[in-house]
C-alpha cells in the first residue's frame, strides 16, 4: 500500500517498546509520512522532571514526590509544530526545552518521577485529549494498554539489549562523548527493569500488539513494515464503518 496516499479513516497509531529501540525515529517519520501528529510521550515525563530540577523539588538526589504532585497544576507540556529540524520541539509552560529534557540531570530523573502514579494520570489525561482527533501516532511504554486500549494500530518494538546499547553508544559518540559500552549496556538493562516492574502501566505488550523486533532491520526495512500493517490497519477501520 501506499502510505503517503492515505484518504480512508483516521486511525489512532500507538507504539510502544523499549529505550534505544529506535521506536521515536520510526514513529516520527511515519507519522510525517502519513501526515499524521506525532507525540513523544517520553518527551512528556522528561519535561515534568525538569521542572522538578528546576524548582529544586527535592532532597538528597531524589525527586519528592508529595511536592512535584502539589506543583502539578502549574505544568502545562505541549509540543510547537514541526522546525526546519523537522522535530516537534517539547514546551515546558511556553518555553522550549526539547534540548534540556535531553540532557542527563534529566535522564538520571526521569524513570522514578515517571512512576509516580499522579504524574501518570496527570499526563495520561493530556495524551488522551492530544488523540481526540485521531490522526495520530504516539510512542511511550503504556499507549497500547492504558492510554488507547481502543488503539486500531498497536505496535511493540523490541531488539535485545546489546543492539540497543550499541545504537545508544554510537549516538553518544556521534555528540562528542566518551562512553563506556559495558556502562551503557548494564543502564539499558536497569532501565529495562524499572520500566517494566514499576506498579502503574510498567511496560507490557498489549495482547493485540504487534512485535517488532528489529534486531536485523535497518530503519527503512521498518517503515516498510510499518506501513504494511497500517494498510491492514485502515482495510480494517474501512470495514467497520465508523
Ligand atoms: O522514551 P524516553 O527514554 O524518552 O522515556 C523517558 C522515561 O519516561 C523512561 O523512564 C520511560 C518513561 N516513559 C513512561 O513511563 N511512559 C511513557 N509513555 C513514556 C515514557
Amino acid at each position: 500500500m501506499d502510505c503517503n496516499q492515505n484518504n480512508g479513516p483516521k486511525l489512532i497509531v500507538a507504539i510502544d517498546g523499549y529505550s534505544s529501540s529506535g521506536k521515536s525515529t520510526m514513529a516520527r517519520s511515519f507519522a510525517r509520512r502519513v501526515g499524521y501528529k506525532y507525540v513523544d510521550t517520553g518527551a512528556m515525563y522528561r519535561a515534568v522532571t525538569l521542572y522538578a530540577l528546576r524548582h529544586d523539588l527535592g532532597a538528597g538526589g531524589k525527586v519528592d514526590t508529595d511536592r512535584l504532585v502539589d506543583a502539578l497544576p502549574q505544568i502545562h507540556v505541549s509540543f510547537a509544530p514541526a522546525g526546519a529540524d523537522g522535530v516537534s520541539h517539547c514546551l515546558l509552560n511556553g518555553e522550549d526545552v526539547e534540548r534540556q529534557i535531553r540532557e542527563l540531570p534529566v535522564s538520571e530523573h526521569v524513570s522514578p518521577v515517571a512512576a509516580i502514579p499522579q504524574v501518570r494520570h496527570f499526563l495520561v489525561a493530556e495524551q488522551q485529549a492530544m488523540g481526540r482527533e485521531k490522526g495520530i501516532v504516539m510512542d511511550g511504554r503504556d499507549i497500547g494498554t492504558t492510554v488507547f486500549p481502543q488503539a486500531e494500530l498497536k505496535v511493540f518494538v523490541n531488539a535485545s539489549p546489546e543492539v540497543r546499547a550499541m545504537r545508544r553508544y554510537k549516538e553518544m559518540i556521534a555528540k562528542g562523548e566518551h562512553p563506556d559500552y559495558a556502562e551503557v549496556v548494564r543502564n539499558i538493562r536497569e532501565r529495562d527493569h524499572i520500566d517494566s516492574t514499576r506498579k502503574e502501566s510498567p511496560l507490557r505488550q498489549a495482547p493485540d500488539a504487534i512485535r517488532l523486533d528489529n534486531d536485523h532491520m535497518t530503519l527503512e526495512q521498518q517503515e516498510e513494515w510499518l506501513c504494511q500493517r497500517f494498510g491492514e490497519a485502515l482495510a480494517r477501520a474501512g470495514e467497520k464503518k465508523y
